[in-house]
């Protein structure tokens, strides 16, 4: 089964053509970031814009690379939740008119359950059940998947999911906006034991997260330093607050999956792309004879193939949409 999949849920453009959940036939992301680098963030009316533009390029160019026409495909499938809304709505309402105007199926994604879905791409033997950590810029979410379209969420960011604080405590560095994969990059050169930072715990709640207080602190060190007129040293810092943040996110996952009975463990989201990540859980695993999954870095960001991946799975569970199909802000990924 041949899926069109469309993304715009945030500041990349993206179509792909999946079959059967798991093969890419094409994948075509256009970025908007270096628009937004200028504003510091998203701003969210110029990525809608930016959206209404570019889409049917898009999606015209991921039929072509796939070498099918619409009469090759046998589903629509789109990202309906979370995001921006006027991103999202720019997706949905081009998946509506070509579903009503080809006469196909129309199969709403769930943003989060799509970055999960990255790693059936990339790990062909890989199926649920699985115990999954889904970082993003939005959402920090540790999430049982016992079946590809049930999922629990049994552990949540309180404040600041860790793409956020990523990009704020880089942002406050100097670094370009999405600054996350600057300051991994800086990290590498650091020691991460130079600056002690707080590194929070969720009282009652052994799985949340909270990264607030870790972002203000990091904050406050680099302004007071200024007004001293001095300069803190920057790989150092971002070392210390790159192994704080992995620390925390760790800790919790890892421990919920001692509780749980886990011994798969998954990774997903944009963060997932972070270097110190990647080789700590591994190495947890490891420990432990464990299975550990991510996606390759290529995967681990906005992409239209992950939501064809997913939507396969939707579609095979009956998770059909009609012409009322609307965007939204928010939802949960249950
Ligand atoms: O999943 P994603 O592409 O978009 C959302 O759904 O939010 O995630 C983007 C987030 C940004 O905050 C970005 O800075 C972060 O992922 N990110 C990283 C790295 N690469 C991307 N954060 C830390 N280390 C990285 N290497
Ligand atoms: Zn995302």
């Amino acid at each position: 089964m041949r899926i069109l999949s469309i993304e715009s849920s945030c500041d990349e453009t993206a179509a792909a053509v999946v079959e059967d959940g798991r093969r890419v036939l094409s994948s075509i992301v256009a970025s908007q970031v270096e628009e937004h680098k200028l504003y510091g963030g998203v701003v969210p009316e110029i990525a809608s814009r930016r959206h209404c533009e570019a889409i049917n390029g898009v999606v015209r160019e991921a039929l072509v690379q796939a070498g099918v026409g619409l009469d090759g495909i046998d589903a629509i499938a789109v990202t309906y939740a979370p995001g921006l809304i006027g991103a999202l709505l720019v997706g949905v309402n081009f998946a509506k008119g070509l579903s009503m105007a080809a006469g196909l199926p129309l199969v709403p994604v769930h943003h989060l359950r799509s970055h999960i879905a990255s790693n059936y791409i990339a790990h062909q033997e890989l199926e649920p059940p699985f115990l999954c950590l889904v970082v993003s810029g939005g959402h920090s979410h540790i999430v049982e998947v016992t079946d590809y379209t049930k999922m629990k969420v049994i552990g949540k960011t309180r404040d600041d999911a860790a793409g956020e604080a990523f990009d704020k405590a880089a942002r406050t560095m100097g670094m370009p906006y999405p600054g996350g994969i600057h300051l991994d990059k800086l990290a590498e050169s650091g020691d991460p034991d130079s600056f002690k930072l707080p590194h929070p715990k969720v009282d009652g709640s052994p799985y949340d997260f909270s990264f607030s207080g870790l972002k203000t602190a990091v904050i406050n060190l680099i302004h007071n330093a200024a007004q001293k007129g001095g300069e803190l040293p920057k790989a150092d810092l971002c070392a210390s607050f790159r192994k704080a943040v992995v620390d925390s996110l760790s800790d919790n996952f890892i421990r919920a999956a001692e509780d749980m009975g886990y011994k798969k463990l998954v990774l997903a989201g944009g963060v997932s792309a972070n270097s110190l990540l990647r080789r700590r859980i591994s190495e947890e695993c490891e420990k432990r004879g464990w299975s550990c999954y991510y996606p390759p870095v290529s995967l681990c960001g906005d992409n239209g193939a992950m939501v064809g991946a997913q939507g396969y799975y939707e579609y095979l569970s009956g998770n059909i949409s009609g012409m009322e199909l609307n965007a939204r802000a928010t939802m949960s990924i249950e």
